[in-house]
């Protein structure tokens, strides 16, 4: 007896170093979610309570040990209102703080003082307001500090001196006043206190900062810049006068210097993207991986930004990042395909989006934002989820989940070993069954009338039930295809569509139908035979077996080692075969053929008699 209770009472302190065992800061992580639960309307973070802070939740990043919280970063959540007090001030481990880009506001919150270890704080494009704080000798290790683009007011506190290892000041596009202080900062690379109301001069210490860093005050004194950024224009810098006449001749020269180096920065961009593009022609589909930062210009083109047009995102979206995050991100390349590069981005948060170049967009503006809109707000299990766009004259961009495991199409025609998942037949119910469900929601969004238009393999990926997820939705309507004539070889497209901007409803019907072919044989939509150019399309090839009666020889020979699934496969077909059927009226609608494929499959509700190599998986 006695030993029972001791053998339970061990059993239990086993539990408790397990869990302790999972390493993680508990009040650190109460800290964040007191301040998840008392900050306004941030977007869904994935902070739950039973997973552990350390390497799961978004933004957050803790020290080896597991013991503290050192770093936050959450740009573009979506925060607004005050940070509640005596919540983040408990991290007081953090060594990097980034908030920027939320719509935050009120005064520089006092508690922040508690971040002794802080060595970088980001607080920029937000709504702060009131002083800077007055005593900045608390965080004797920051090295960056941005408050830019805040409506901080009154002067900078003279006890900024006392950030001896700050590197980086920005202090731009606020409401600050007073005489700049002579700061010695003998570490600091980077100073920016434009769009202040800064009044006097220019201290000796600061004179070795270009201009730009002090635009847009009501300084009375313009010093000879150091490193003028175009040279041809410093003439006016080189005598600087006090008078007002003095001071007009050097603003407009500085326009001078802004507008010309705009020039140039334009300039430079369009060269590199004509190089760029000529050397794009040349590279076939999902060459070379590269992982640069995308608006790197050797990687394809620099990605221009317009601050008119800013990255819109849709609602249910976490507002993780903004265009900034996306050109920062290091990012390789998926694969081009019929409409644009694609890239894989990993974002400062650890989250990880397809970003997709568009190549020649033939809508306008108006067009294309409506079809985005259209499509962002479709939110279903089995289509993927737009979660951002980007449109401007020269950059149409548009940004999706990620799907670690790569497309069917990859899983289907990919490389076997190297851990890809395999096709099993039940995953392939599962596929089509998903597909099915995606394109039905589809054509029942706008009034009935929205065609995908780009039914195919590589454009569907497995959701997180294993069952099948559609994306590409809406693009074939305003995005010419790259390459001309598309239609006559990509062995989707129904017979009827020359132009697939005109694709229908019962032409993604057809193309449905492929997809189901191309699951049950394993084989691409288009077959290059032996001879000249000659190609079979996988319709006519099944249709010719069938007549043949050979039917048994067109199903995949990977499939055939799953016991009992005949009937099912020969069903399938059958499904697949009226949806490819030449004349459109014959083809049956979605909802028809989702209904014969849950028929089928029976995987709702189903008997649950199939056996199942991995075992069912719940929708
Ligand atoms: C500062 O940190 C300490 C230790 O975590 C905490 O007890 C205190 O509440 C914090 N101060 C404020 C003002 O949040
Ligand atoms: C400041 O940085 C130094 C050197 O990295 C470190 O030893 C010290 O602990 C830091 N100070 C605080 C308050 O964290
Ligand atoms: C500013 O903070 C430092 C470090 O915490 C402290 O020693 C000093 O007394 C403070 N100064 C004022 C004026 O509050
Ligand atoms: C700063 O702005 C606040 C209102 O936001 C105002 O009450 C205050 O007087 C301003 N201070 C200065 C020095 O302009
Ligand atoms: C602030 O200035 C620094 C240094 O010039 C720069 O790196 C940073 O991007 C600027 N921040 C914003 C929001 O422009
Ligand atoms: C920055 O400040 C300048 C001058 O006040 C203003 O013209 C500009 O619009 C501001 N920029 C932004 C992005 O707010
Ligand atoms: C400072 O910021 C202004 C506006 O944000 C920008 O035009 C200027 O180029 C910046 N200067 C430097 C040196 O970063």
């Amino acid at each position: 007896m006695e030993l029972r209770i001791w053998a339970l009472r061990i059993l239990l302190l086993g539990s408790v170093f397990v869990n302790l065992g999972l390493g993680e800061p508990v009040e650190d992580k109460q800290a964040l979610l007191d301040f998840l639960a008392g900050v306004p309307s941030g977007h869904a973070l994935n902070w739950n309570e039973g997973t552990t802070v350390c390497g799961n939740w978004r933004g957050v990043i803790c020290n080896k040990e597991l013991s503290r919280v050192v770093e936050l970063r959450l740009p573009g959540i979506g925060f607004n209102g005050r940070i509640p007090s005596n919540t983040l001030s408990r991290l007081n481990g953090l060594q990097i703080l980034s908030l920027r880009a939320n719509g935050l506001t009120g005064p520089f919150p006092a508690d922040f003082s508690n971040f002794t270890a802080l060595t970088g704080l980001h607080l920029q494009l937000n709504s702060f307001y009131g002083s800077l704080p007055s005593n900045f000798s608390v965080w004797k290790n920051l090295t960056v500090l941005d408050l830019s683009y805040n409506n901080f007011n009154g002067s900078i506190p003279a006890s900024i001196s006392s950030l001896t290892h700050l590197t980086s000041l920005n202090l731009s596009n606020n409401s600050l006043s007073g005489l700049i202080l002579d700061l010695q900062f003998p570490t600091l690379q980077l100073l920016n206190l434009s769009n202040n109301h800064f009044s006097g001069s220019v201290p000796k210490s600061l004179q070795r900062f270009p201009a730009s860093s002090f635009t847009g005050n009501d300084l009375t004194q313009v010093f000879p810049a150091s490193q003028p950024p175009l040279p041809s224009q410093s003439t006016p810098f080189d005598s600087p006068t006090r008078t007002s006449s003095g001071r007009k001749i050097s603003e407009s020269a500085l326009l001078g210097i802004v507008v010309g180096a705009s020039v140039l920065v334009f300039a430079v961009i369009a060269i590199l993207l004509v190089l760029c593009y000529s050397r794009k022609n040349n590279e076939s589909i999902a060459s070379g991986k590269e992982s640069k930062g995308l608006d790197t210009p050797e990687k394809g083109g620099a990605v221009s930004r317009d601050e008119n047009n800013p990255l819109v995102f849709f609602e249910g979206c976490t507002f993780a990042f903004d265009l900034e995050d996306l050109l920062r991100a290091s990012a390789e390349v998926l694969g081009k395909g019929t409409y644009g590069t694609s890239y894989k981005a990993l974002l400062e948060d650890a989250t990880i989006v397809v970003v997709k170049r568009l190549k020649e967009v033939s809508a306008g503006k108006k067009d294309f934002v409506l079809q985005m809109e259209t499509v962002g707000n479709i939110c279903h299990d089995n289509v993927v989820k737009l979660k951002a766009f980007y449109y401007s004259k020269d950059e149409k961009l548009i940004v999706y989940d990620y799907y670690s495991q790569g497309s069917v199409s990859s899983m289907l025609h990919g490389n076997q070993g190297g851990g890809r998942t395999e096709l099993d037949w039940e995953t392939r119910l599962r596929v089509a069954l998903g597909v099915a469900r995606g394109i039905t929601h589809i054509h029942s969004e706008n009034g009935g009338k929205l065609v995908h238009g780009n039914i195919k393999c590589s454009n569907v990926f497995l959701n997180s039930h294993n069952y099948g997820c559609l994306s590409d939705l809406g693009l074939a309507a305003i995005v010419s295809p790259a390459v001309p004539h598309m239609s006559r070889i990509s062995g989707y497209w129904a017979p009827e569509v020359v132009d697939p901007r005109k694709a229908s409803q019962a032409s993604d019907v057809y193309s449905f139908g492929v997809l189901i072919l191309e699951l049950l044989t394993g084989k691409s939509p288009i077959q290059k035979t032996g001879g000249r150019d000659e190609v079979v399309h996988l319709v006519r090839w099944v249709n010719s077996v069938v007549r043949e009666e050979w039917t048994a020889e067109v199903f995949d020979a990977r499939l055939m080692r799953y016991p009992n699934i005949e009937e099912e496969m020969v069903e399938m077909l059958r499904v697949a075969m009226t949806c490819v059927a030449k004349v459109p009226e014959q083809r049956p609608k979605m909802p028809e053929v989702v209904r014969m494929v849950e028929d089928i499959t029976r995987l709702d509700g189903g008997t649950g008699s199939r056996p199942s190599a991995e075992g069912r998986v719940e929708d």
